[in-house]
């Protein structure tokens, strides 16, 4: 079994080290880790976010473990080369459609959660976000117009077959849950949205045994605060999960605890290929101050142990560890308390 550690820029360092302790602390047998440089550290270090040498890496492993990237002083570079393109360019290179990051209030987290308690204490779901298509990955460009002004463009597009490889995912994903899947689009205006809807109710056939429901985005945003715990999973485009996640995380309580898994279709002996990673960015504005909350990356690295090494049993312990440890108060700073980065690894490891 070989993963692939790659940290990135800003907080993504200091968060991966304390996952690597978790696992380390396993002590699973046969298990391998490589480290790669992703991000502006990659940029700096070699002159490309995303370079061969750790593309090479990336497809030699059965899963990676991916801190953030992201890093301002990158910021004016041609769009190809700045940090962000190392985590886009993996999900497209290793063909990650489907990037699953579950929201779910931890016991004794209702006074955390940007909500009020009894509307937070219901929320239990997962988001199903398309990872290779949409807005994200369209011809995009900048350029003067004829009369001399400044236009930039994206182009938001879905091709059938992309919107039901991940409304399979959608509906796969609610059989195990609660039966209820919510597909979120913005139908009323655009064709992308309109051939999403078409598509999913198209692949609905397939699965009687869901309940399925379409939401305007909008719509999804104001009862993701109104009411959370009516959702169990919602499928949606790239732009939409991107933005309904993080709104999701302040709902359970901060961007510190959500954990993703970004999955495609290959497989091995262990299980699905994937990269695992917070949902949370590199942070800049607390870097280097062992401030942040490893939590949510030491929760990716346990849906890494589950999806693809297959060792479900030692990521319900990481899960268990995480629970305990805030349950017994462990705080840090996005959650109003003061455990150092270093101090909540110590807390997740002691309770493993
Ligand atoms: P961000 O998620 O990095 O930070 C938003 C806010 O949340 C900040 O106040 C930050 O301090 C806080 N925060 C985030 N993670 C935290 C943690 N683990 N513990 C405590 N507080 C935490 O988003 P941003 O500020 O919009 O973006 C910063 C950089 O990160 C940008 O360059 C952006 O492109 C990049 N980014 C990368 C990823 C990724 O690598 N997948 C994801 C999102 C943003
Ligand atoms: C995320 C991030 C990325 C995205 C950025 C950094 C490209 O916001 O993983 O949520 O938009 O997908
Ligand atoms: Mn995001």
């Amino acid at each position: 079994m070989k993963i692939a550690v790659f940290a990135g820029d800003g907080i993504g360092p200091e968060v991966t080290a304390q996952a690597v302790r978790v696992l380390n602390a396993l002590a699973i047998d046969g298990l391998e880790m490589v480290e790669g440089d992703v991000g502006g550290a990659a940029y700096y270090k070699h002159g490309h976010p995303l370079p061969e040498a750790t593309l090479e890496i990336a497809r030699n492993v059965d899963g990676i473990l991916f801190g953030a990237v992201g890093d301002f002083s990158c910021d004016h570079l041609e769009r190809a080369l700045r940090p962000e393109q190392a985590i886009l360019g993996l999900r497209k290179a290793l063909s990650l459609f489907a990037n699953l990051r579950p929201a779910k209030l931890f016991a004794g987290m209702e006074g955390f959660s940007a909500l009020r308690p009894e509307v937070a204490s219901a929320i239990d779901l997962l988001i199903v976000r398309e990872l290779n298509g949409d807005v994200y990955f369209g011809e995009k460009g900048m350029r003067k117009t004829e009369d001399g002004r400044r236009q930039g463009w994206d182009m938001m597009s879905y091709a059938e077959d992309e919107v039901r490889r991940i409304a399979h995912e959608g509906f796969k994903a609610a059989q195990k849950r609660g039966g209820k899947l919510c597909s979120v689009d913005k139908a009323n205006v655009l064709e992308t949205s309109q051939l999403w809807r078409d598509v999913v109710i198209e692949v609905s056939a397939e699965y009687p045994d869901v309940e399925l429901s379409h939401m305007y985005v909008d719509n999804a945003a104001m009862q993701l605060v109104k009411s959370p715990g009516q959702f169990d999973v919602i499928v949606t485009g790239n732009l939409f999960g991107d933005i309904l996640s993080d709104q999701a995380s302040m709902c359970v309580g901060s961007i510190g605890l959500l954990a993703s898994a970004s999955l495609g279709t290959r497989q091995t002996e262990y299980g699905t290929v994937g990269l695992y990673e917070p949902i949370h960015g590199s942070a800049p504005d607390i870097a280097g101050q062992n401030k942040a909350n490893p939590m949510a990356t030491i929760l990716s690295a346990a849906m890494l142990l589950r999806h693809s090494l297959g060792l479900g049993e030692q990521a319900d312990r990481i899960e268990a560890a995480v629970a305990k440890a805030l349950a017994d108060g462990i705080r840090g700073g996005d959650l109003g308390g003061n455990a150092s980065t270093s101090e909540i690894g110590d807390a997740v490891l002691a309770r493993l």
